[in-house]
């Protein structure tokens, strides 16, 4: 199949499409001709997924734009940071560049992440396209303008929020893509049928093997459904006043986990968001909140998925209890010192809780290890 599907994000002066299909990356000039159409494209793309990708999205501009150029970025979590930013915006300004150039972000969502806060800073604020190639991209960083880099404080402390003016998803970047890599990005997957989608949860349950195994109508809908949820939540809350945190379930713990860890690749960011959902709902299960039945099928979907759904599962578990609740009570959710949770109250309900006694999260904490 080669249709292309198109969904819209409609936030007004700021409303773009997310094209999703086969082979676009070589057929972005018909897809968003007209963000590119004669302008100065400068392409930012991971270093490890360039020579995959970079040449066909560098021939395909090339047919519509009046100047491409490449910039190439370390894949690793290490290139979110204020010095590659500052090491890219020179370069970019090397170039010649004024307020009509073009940021093209080619990779997972580090890349993505980077590009768009450089599209952000760069002459006061650039357009920028997202050509997502992780399934975490795909299905969540692309999409909904968050944009940023990590401080020594913490990850993603500095940060704009700048919408993208297309994001273009090409499923066929995903046959390079390490099954680790597919299997923590399927996590976010999981995490749209939990918060607010009963049926597609379901979907999920029945359907989640042929998504990793990558199946094609299967990742096509798994992409689809997730953006459009993503979409619906960013175009009622676009600066997470109320809604938009919803899809921060189950990360007060992932936070937390991956802080422990220190990004360096021992605990991937969707790894730790699938121990963290399975441990929203224990939580919620011990608060009366949520159906232990409904507790234990979202912990038997994320750990039939090939996800840890155990502290003890993980290299955070070197952390003590207390060491872990600290950092929570740091997360940038957390408000007044008061610690900040999505949990749910059933699959496909949630809501934002900051009411978590200390001690329950303690005990769940403790019994997860
Ligand atoms: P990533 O960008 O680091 O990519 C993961 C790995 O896959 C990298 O080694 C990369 O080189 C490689 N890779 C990417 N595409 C590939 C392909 N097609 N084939 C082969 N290898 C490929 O990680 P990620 O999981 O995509 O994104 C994680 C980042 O996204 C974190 O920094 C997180 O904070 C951020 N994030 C942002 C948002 C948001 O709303 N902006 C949401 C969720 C996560
Ligand atoms: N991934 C969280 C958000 O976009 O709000």
């Amino acid at each position: 199949m080669t249709d292309n599907s198109t969904l819209t994000v409609g936030l007004d002066e700021r409303a773009y499409d997310i094209t999703v299909g086969r082979r676009l990356i070589a057929r972005v000039d018909e897809v968003a001709d007209a963000q590119l159409s004669g302008r100065h494209v400068v392409i930012i793309a991971d270093d490890a997924v360039a020579p995959h990708h970079l040449t066909l999205l560098a021939t395909a501009c090339a047919r519509s734009c009046h100047r491409v150029d490449n910039l190439l970025v370390a894949s690793g979590e290490a290139s979110k940071s204020m010095a590659t930013l500052a090491g890219l915006l020179e370069d970019i300004l090397a170039f010649g560049v004024d307020r009509d150039v073009v940021l093209v972000a080619l990779g997972g969502g580090v890349i993505g992440d980077l590009a768009g806060f450089a599209a952000a800073s760069l002459l006061r604020g650039v357009d920028f396209i997202q050509v997502p190639t992780t399934l975490l991209a795909q299905v969540d960083s692309s999409v909904g303008g968050k944009t940023g880099v990590n401080a020594a404080a913490g990850k993603n402390l500095i940060g704009a929020f700048h919408q993208p003016r297309a994001v273009i998803i090409d499923i066929d970047t995903l046959a390079t893509l390490p099954d680790r890599e597919l299997r923590a990005g399927y996590a976010e997957v999981i995490k749209y049928g939990l918060l607010g989608d009963a049926a597609f949860f379901e979907w999920l349950e029945a359907h989640g093997h042929d998504v990793l195994h990558r199946d094609e109508a299967a990742l096509r809908h798994a992409i689809i459904t997730s953006c459009t949820a993503k979409a619906r939540i960013v175009e009622a809350d676009e600066r997470e006043a109320g809604r938009r945190a919803l899809l921060n379930l189950g990360h007060t713990f992932a936070h937390a986990f991956e802080s422990v860890c220190g990004y360096d690749g021992r605990l991937l960011h969707g790894e730790a968001v699938g121990v963290g959902m399975a441990m929203a709902y224990r939580l919620a299960g011990e608060m009366g909140l949520c159906p232990g039945q409904d507790g234990g099928r979202a912990a038997a979907h994320i750990a039939g998925s090939g996800l840890s759904t155990r502290l003890s599962d993980i290299p955070a578990a070197t952390a003590t209890t207390p060491e872990l609740i600290n950092i929570m009570r740091r997360d940038k959710k957390a408000r007044n010192g008061r610690m900040r949770f999505v949990l749910p109250r059933a699959i496909g309900d949630s809501f934002v809780c900051d009411e978590v006694p200390e001690g329950l999260l303690t005990q769940v904490l403790e019994a997860s290890r």
